[in-house]
């Protein structure tokens, strides 16, 4: 479950950034003075209540060693619904640096805790990986599996973040807590 709290009116949420297909896309009004034009949004709806996303099992491509990771595609929807390029994102129970890597991905900065060494471990060497353009994730724009569906399969794509000043921060943080 996802709980979205605001302190005031003047939040961010950048719709966007994760709609999502449409299920008919060319389905136009037929009547009124909108006929023939699209019905929905031409960059695709609001993403429902329900979002469905593979869970990082044993052959998912993004699992580590850590025994309860987020999907990276999960992460990366709030952090580009909420938050603004350059911004910070927390994450006080960081595990193995899902939420830090989604934040990289899309220029904010990324800050977080965790208590266990190996998991940090891995979070470093997930970033190493990617800076280096070699970590690969499952890509949000894949949709859930459908044995009966003839599309072709998206393959899993290779994150790329660059090294820019905030991420030094976010391994000098994780040096001092090893
Ligand atoms: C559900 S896991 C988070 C997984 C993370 N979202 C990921 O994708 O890797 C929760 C993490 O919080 C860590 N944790 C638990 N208590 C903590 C605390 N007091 N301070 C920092 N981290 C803590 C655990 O070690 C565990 O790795």
């Amino acid at each position: 479950m996802v709980l979205w709290f605001t302190k005031t009116d003047d939040y961010v949420f950048n719709l966007d950034a994760v709609r999502v297909p449409q299920k008919y896309p060319q389905k136009k009004h037929f009547k009124g003075p909108k006929k023939g034009e699209l019905s929905g949004h031409p960059l695709g709806k609001n993403p429902s209540d329900v979002w469905e996303i593979p869970n990082v099992k044993s052959n998912h491509v993004e699992k580590t060693e850590h025994p309860c990771q987020f999907p990276i595609e999960l992460v990366e929807r709030l952090v580009l619904a909420l938050s603004k390029a350059g911004d910070w994102v927390l994450d006080p129970f960081l595990g193995v640096g899902s939420t830090a890597i989604a934040a990289l991905m899309h220029h904010r900065k990324a800050i977080g805790s965790e208590v266990v060494p190996l998991y940090n471990r891995i979070t470093k060497e997930r970033i190493r990986q990617a800076k280096k353009g070699q970590l690969r994730i499952r890509p949000m724009e894949r949709s859930i599996y459908d044995p009966d569906s003839k599309g072709k399969v998206m393959p899993p794509k290779y994150v790329e973040i660059h090294p820019v000043r905030q991420q030094l921060d976010f391994f000098s943080l994780l040096e001092k807590k090893d």
